[in-house]
């Protein structure tokens, strides 16, 4: 069998496994919860925000702010975040080394989209915990953001 010939499915390992944990299947598992995830939080959001209440035209800066003073769609958009980020960042590392050959292109290539996926993690994560509405109050004109923050 030549190195660009596929062995046929199950056919014996001619070479020793490695030892320890199979980082390949817990990524192709990953990628398969992660979605049922997915599926149920990104319809859940877009449903929230485009179809209850006034739907799209309710999408203001105080929508925001009051969907990151409960706690509940705090954790849902961090999981969000992570979820899809890790799913994201872990199916083009797959996409990758599928088609680039170089093995320089591909280890730069991979690092920079796990550097990149970290640091969106951390900033997104950072942003929803630390978001604070009442900074720039004074160009508000949502009524119940300025009563709250002047209490
Ligand atoms: C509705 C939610 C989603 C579901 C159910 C889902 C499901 C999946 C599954 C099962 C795979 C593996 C396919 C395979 O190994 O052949 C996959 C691959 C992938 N997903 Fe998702 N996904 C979702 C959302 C997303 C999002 C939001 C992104 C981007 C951030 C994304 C980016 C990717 C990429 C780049 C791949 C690799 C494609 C490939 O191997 O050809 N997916 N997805």
């Amino acid at each position: 069998m030549s190195a660009d010939t596929l062995a046929a499915p199950r056919t014996p390992h001619t070479t020793p496994r490695k030892r320890g944990a199979n980082l390949e299947k817990w990524g192709w598992i990953y990628m398969r919860a992660s979605g049922v995830l997915l599926v149920v939080l990104i319809f859940g959001h877009l449903f929230v925000n485009l179809m209850l209440g006034d739907g799209i035209h309710g999408i203001d800066f105080a929508f925001v702010a009051g969907k990151f003073a409960s706690p509940f769609w705090q954790w849902w958009d961090v999981l969000m975040l992570w979820l899809a980020f890790i799913h994201g960042a872990n199916g083009m590392r797959t996409i990758v080394n599928d088609y680039v050959t170089g093995a320089t292109a591909r280890r730069v290539l991979v690092w920079a989209l796990w550097l990149s996926a970290g640091l969106m993690i951390v900033l997104g994560t950072l942003v929803v915990f630390t978001f604070d509405p009442c900074l720039g109050i004074e160009n508000s004109t949502t009524e119940w953001l300025i009563e709250k923050c002047a209490a």
